[in-house]
C-alpha cells in the first residue's frame, strides 16, 4: 500500500507473523529522503545504509538528505530532481539506495517473506527500484496498475547482473518512435557485486483475461496473481465496459467487473484474492475457491504499525464507528486515469479532496506522463499541474477536471507533507469499501489495534 502506508515496520510485523509482508515501493525515494530530513530518530535508515554494498553511494544519499535532529517544522523538504528519461546517475542512485533501505529494514532480523509493490503505470523508477530491492534480497515483486509484461524477464536479467531496458509509454507519439529506459546494474557496482536472487513475480490483475495475457506474453515467469476486485483500496481497474480513458469521467461497475475466479484457478498458478476479503468468513471463501490466501489493505492501513499519521487513523476509525465515514470511487481524481478510492471525513475537513482547497503545484512528478514535443524531444506533464501549463504542453483541458495531486496528498497522509509557507500540504486518504473489521477490532474505549490483532481476527487459529 502506497505511498509509505505499508512501510517497513508494518511489513516486518506481518512477515514475522508468518504472512507475506509487502512494502510499498511507490515514491519510496522521496519517502526515505524525507524521513532522513526529519532526523531518522531511531537510526534505522542509517543502520540500513551501513549495510548497503557500496558505502560511497550510501554516503552520498545520507549527505544529501540527512538533517541531524530533523528540519525545522516550517522548513520545506528538499525536493529531488523530477524523474525523466535522461535522469543523471545521482538520481538513479537515490532510487537504488531507497528501495534497498525499505526492503532491508522489512527483512532485518527474521526469515519471513517480504515483497515490494510497484505500479506499472509509473515507469521511470522501475528498473533502479527493482535493482535496489533485489540488492536487499526482496522475495516477491508485486505489480499492478497496468499490464507488467516486461517485468518478469527484467527480474531474470537483473539476477544475472545483465543490462535491462524498459519501453516507456510516450503520448502524442505520432511517428511511433521507440523510447527506452536502460539500466546496466554493473555500472553501479564498484568492486563488490553481491549475488542476486530472482524474486518471485506476482501480477495484480482484475480479470482472468489479463491473467492469461500475463502468462502468455510476459517476458519471463509469472509466479502467481493477486486478483483484485473494484472494492479494494487505492487505484482500481476501470470498469470493463468503458475501458480506461485518461481523464474521462466514467462511472459505475457491474457484475462484468467481478473477476472469474474459476478461470483464474484453471491457469494453475497460485493466487490471492483482494478487495473486501478482510474477514474470517471471506478468507474461508477465498480458500474454498482455490486461492492460496487473501491480500488485505484497508485493515492494515489503519493499524498501529502503518505509516498513516496516528491522528488520521483515529479520525477515520472514529468516523467509521459513528457512521460518518464515506469511501467513494473517484473516476477523475487520479492523474493516472484509473479510478481511485477516496475517504471523506465529515468532522475532519482537512483533506485535499475538497474542491478548491489546494493551489495546483506539481513538484514531485511521479505521475507525470511523457509526451512527444517534436520529432525527438520528450516533455512531461501531469493533469493535476496548473491547468494552463498542462494545456500549453498539449494536454487536454478536460483531462484536468477534478484531478488531485496524489503525490503531495499521499505524502501528507504519512506525515511527510511539504511545507509551503505557513501551510502544509493536505492529506488524501485512500481505503477500500469494506470497513466491517472495525467493529471486531476497535473497542469503544480504545480506537486502535495492532497488525497482529488484525491477523488474529482474520485467522483465529493463528498462533
Ligand atoms: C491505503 C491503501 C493504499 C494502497 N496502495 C496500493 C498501491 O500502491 N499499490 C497496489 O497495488 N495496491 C494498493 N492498495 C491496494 C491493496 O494492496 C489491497 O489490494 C487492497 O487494499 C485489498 O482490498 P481491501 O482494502 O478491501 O483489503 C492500497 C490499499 C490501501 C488501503
Amino acid at each position: 500500500m502506497g505511498v509509505g502506508v505499508s512501510n517497513w515496520r508494518l511489513a516486518k510485523v506481518v512477515s514475522r507473523l508468518g504472512e507475506i509482508g509487502v512494502v510499498s515501493g511507490t515514491a519510496i525515494d522521496a519517502v526515505v529522503a524525507r524521513r532522513l530530513q526529519l532526523g531518522d530518530a531511531d537510526g534505522s535508515i542509517r543502520r540500513a545504509l551501513s549495510h548497503f554494498p557500496w558505502p560511497k553511494m550510501a554516503k552520498r544519499f545520507l549527505d544529501n538528505f540527512f538533517i541531524p535532529g530533523g528540519k525545522a517544522p516550517h522548513e520545506p523538504f528538499k525536493l529531488m530532481t523530477l524523474l525523466s528519461l535522461g535522469m543523471k546517475r545521482a538520481r538513479v542512485e537515490q532510487m537504488i539506495v531507497a528501495n534497498f533501505v525499505e526492503v532491508f529494514l522489512a527483512k532485518e532480523g527474521h526469515r519471513g517473506i517480504v515483497g515490494i509493490n510497484y505500479l506499472e503505470k509509473i515507469q521511470l523508477p522501475t528498473l533502479p527500484s527493482l535493482f535496489g530491492a533485489m540488492l536487499a534480497g526482496v522475495d516477491i515483486v508485486l505489480m499492478g496498475a497496468g499490464i507488467p509484461l516486461a517485468i518478469p524477464g527484467t527480474l531474470d536479467r537483473l539476477a544475472h547482473w545483465d543490462p535491462v531496458e524498459l519501453n516507456i509509454q510516450v503520448e502524442d507519439n505520432t511517428a511511433d518512435q521507440a523510447f527506452v529506459y536502460r539500466l546496466d546494474p554493473r555500472e553501479y557496482s564498484s568492486g563488490v557485486r553481491p549475488e542476486l536472487s530472482r524474486p518471485k513475480f506476482l501480477a495484480i490483475v482484475a480479470s482472468d483475461v489479463i491473467a492469461k495475457t500475463m502468462i502468455r506474453r510476459a517476458t519471463g515467469r509469472v509466479d502467481g496473481f493477486v486478483v483484485e476486485g473494484h472494492t479494494a483500496g487505492g487505484h482500481n481497474a476501470p470498469p470493463r465496459r468503458v475501458g480506461q480513458a485518461s481523464g474521462a469521467a466514467t462511472t459505475g461497475y457491474s457484475d462484468r467487473d467481478i473477476p472469474d475466479i474459476a478461470k483464474i484457478k484453471k491457469l494453475g498458478r497460485p493466487f490471492w484474492l483482494a478487495g473486501g476479503f478482510a474477514s474470517p468468513g471471506r478468507l474461508k471463501e477465498a480458500l474454498a475457491l482455490g486461492a492460496n490466501g487473501i491480500q488485505v489493505g484497508t485493515v492494515f492501513a489503519f493499524c498501529d504499525e502503518s505509516g498513516i499519521v496516528p491522528a488520521m487513523k483515529e479520525a477515520v476509525l472514529k468516523e467509521c464507528i459513528n457512521g460518518t465515514l464515506t469511501v467513494t470511487t473517484d473516476f477523475q481524481a487520479s492523474p493516472t486515469g484509473y479510478p481511485f478510492k477516496i475517504v471523506s471525513l465529515k468532522n475532519n475537513r482537512t483533506s485535499q479532496s475538497e474542491p478548491g482547497r489546494r493551489e495546483r503545484i506539481c513538484d514531485l512528478g511521479y505521475l507525470r506522463e511523457l509526451y512527444c514535443k517534436d520529432e525527438s524531444k520528450v516533455g512531461y506533464r501531469c493533469p493535476s499541474e496548473p491547468v494552463k501549463d498542462y494545456v500549453a504542453k498539449g494536454g487536454r483541458e478536460d483531462f484536468t477536471v477534478g484531478k488531485q495531486c496524489l503525490c503531495n496528498g499521499l505524502m501528507a497522509t504519512i506525515g511527510l507533507g511539504q511545507s509551503r509557507g505557513d501551510e502544509t500540504e493536505l492529506p488524501l486518504i485512500t481505503a477500500g469499501d469494506d470497513f466491517s473489521f472495525v467493529k471486531h477490532l476497535v473497542k469503544s474505549e480504545n480506537t486502535h489495534y495492532s497488525a497482529s490483532e488484525a491477523i488474529e481476527y482474520l485467522k483465529p487459529n493463528h498462533s
